[in-house]
């Protein structure tokens, strides 16, 4: 079997005209969407990523404030303008790019930014509730995830979905996500990491693999199922001097062998990269609607 891509990129742009119709809604009330921007140090990934962010801000006719703040940055000096920002009514929501400068706390900066402005989905409130199953924001690129397997037409009730990597943005988030009792959702969830002594184990028994390892090749052809459906949310660097940048992007998922095997597969770039900031567009757009009224 030869996998359908899973066009992450054409996903994006559906789900972005739906809302930058809404955004021409809301600016008839008055109304425009805010997202407050924050990039500590100059970390060359976080600049591609925040660049991103805020060009598909304005793409859709949102509002963005772009802050970059040296990397010398105290972390009162982030937590006193965090607080701007939480009290600022143009701003809708608040975006802290991770990781941070070493000397920072992450904890007590995300723990510090409002919760109703808490778009990345990162402040514990927001966990709980999404744990509990109660509305929450949700975290960008897990809900990416989740709306690529929806809109593809991929049974998710009653999957067995395996998950690969357990970190805070993506792992714990996706499987709490998908085992919930809600639509788009419903699903039997392995979670699989580094403590897993045979994680091919558990991968061939998936009918959804969704791998957010952070390594090359973490998932081979002979770890997947026969017609698995199989979500890379890996973000690679690999040195390529072919590349005038330099370097290439690889997923975590061995693409050329994997998609001689699965039903359906998402490239790297070009699948879950798009939905991650679609959805934050999503989430800057709810809570200005919220805050309106
Ligand atoms: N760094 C990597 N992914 C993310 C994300 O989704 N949000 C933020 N704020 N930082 C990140």
């Amino acid at each position: 079997m030869t996998a359908r891509i899973i066009d992450g990129k054409q996903v994006a742009e559906s789900i972005r005209s739906e809302l930058t119709k809404e955004v021409a809604e809301l600016k008839k009330k008055g109304i425009i969407p805010g997202l407050g921007v924050i990039l500590v140090g100059e970390n060359p990934a976080s600049i591609s990523y925040v660049t991103a962010k805020e060009k598909a801000c304005h793409d859709i006719g949102m509002f963005s404030s772009d802050n970059r703040l040296p990397a010398t940055t105290t972390q009162k000096e982030l937590l006193d303008f965090i607080e701007k920002m939480n009290k600022d009514p143009k701003i809708n929501g608040i975006l802290v790019q991770l990781p941070l400068p070493k000397h920072i706390n992450e904890k007590d900066i995300l723990t510090a930014i409002n919760p109703d402005k808490d778009v990345d989905g990162f402040h514990p409130v927001n966990v709980g509730k999404m744990v509990m199953g109660e509305k929450a924001y949700l975290p960008c690129t897990p809900h990416g995830v989740v709306q690529l397997l929806a809109r593809s037409g991929v049974k998710i009730d009653g999957a067995h979905v395996v998950v690969v990597g357990r970190s805070n943005i993506v792992g714990k988030p996706v499987a709490n996500m998908l085992l919930q009792k809600a639509k788009n959702a419903n699903a039997t969830v392995t979670i699989c990491h580094t403590g897993t002594p045979d994680i091919g184990y558990f991968t061939r028994q998936a009918d959804i693999v969704i791998v957010a390892a952070g390594r090359p090749n973490t998932v081979t052809a002979d770890m997947i199922k026969e017609g698995a459906v199989v979500i890379d949310v890996g973000v690679n660097r690999v040195p390529d001097s072919t590349k005038k940048a330099g370097f290439r992007l690889v997923g975590d998922v061995d693409y050329d062998n994997v998609k001689e095997k699965a039903s359906m597969i998402t490239p790297v770039p070009g699948g879950v990269g798009p939905m991650t900031i679609t959805m934050l567009l999503f989430n800057t757009i709810e809570s200005a609607r919220t805050t309106a009224g």
